[in-house]
């Protein structure tokens, strides 16, 4: 049997939420900010991330992914659904739910570098240096990890347990 214990309680989350909010809004103030939430893992964070940001001019787009079988990286990295507008000259901030490997990200920025944004920027709740293949820039960084599976808040395992409303890693009773 296997039991979900908190690694990251919702309050622990909320106050450094507020906090990710408040840098934000100082370094885009006078700014037109275009937040992408990258799917699914992210909508969660990404939720209450917004609603931290107090700036009048912020739209929102989704970016759809996959890239994960179970708790391994396959590296291959497939987009589901593609966004709604383009980015060019706009200031970019790509919010994501973890950087594991960073391969990920690191395939999204190529993408979206692309398409010419004036910035383009990485905010992401968890980091798992432990993991990572390839090094990636990460403006806004909600919690260092260790290498644990964490499920919750948005993150998944086989598509389970997204609506933990805490962080929690799985353990055998
Ligand atoms: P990366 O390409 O290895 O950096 O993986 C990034 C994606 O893998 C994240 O957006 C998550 O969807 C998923 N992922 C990585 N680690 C975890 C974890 O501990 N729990 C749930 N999903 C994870």
């Amino acid at each position: 049997m296997e039991q979900i214990v908190t690694y990251l309680s919702a309050d622990q989350i909320a106050e450094r939420v507020k906090a990710l909010g408040a840098d934000i809004k100082r370094d885009y103030q006078d700014k037109r900010l275009a937040i992408i939430i990258v799917l699914k893992g992210s909508f969660v964070f990404a939720a209450d991330l917004i609603r931290a940001i107090d700036l009048p001019h912020l739209r929102v787009d989704f970016l759809g992914v996959r890239s994960y079988e179970g708790t391994e990286s396959s590296g291959v990295v497939q987009i589901t659904n593609d966004l709604s507008r383009p980015i060019e000259d706009e200031d970019v901030l790509l919010v994501e739910d973890i950087v594991d490997t960073g391969l990920t990200i690191s395939y999204l920025l190529d993408l979206l570098q692309t398409r010419k944004p004036r910035s383009l920027k990485v905010c992401a709740l968890l980091h798992k240096p432990a993991r990572a293949k390839i090094a990636v820039p990460i403006e806004y960084l909600g919690f260092t990890i260790e290498d644990r599976f964490v499920i919750g808040y948005g993150l998944d395992f086989g598509e389970k347990f997204r609506n933990l409303p805490f962080l929690g890693v799985l353990q055998r009773a």
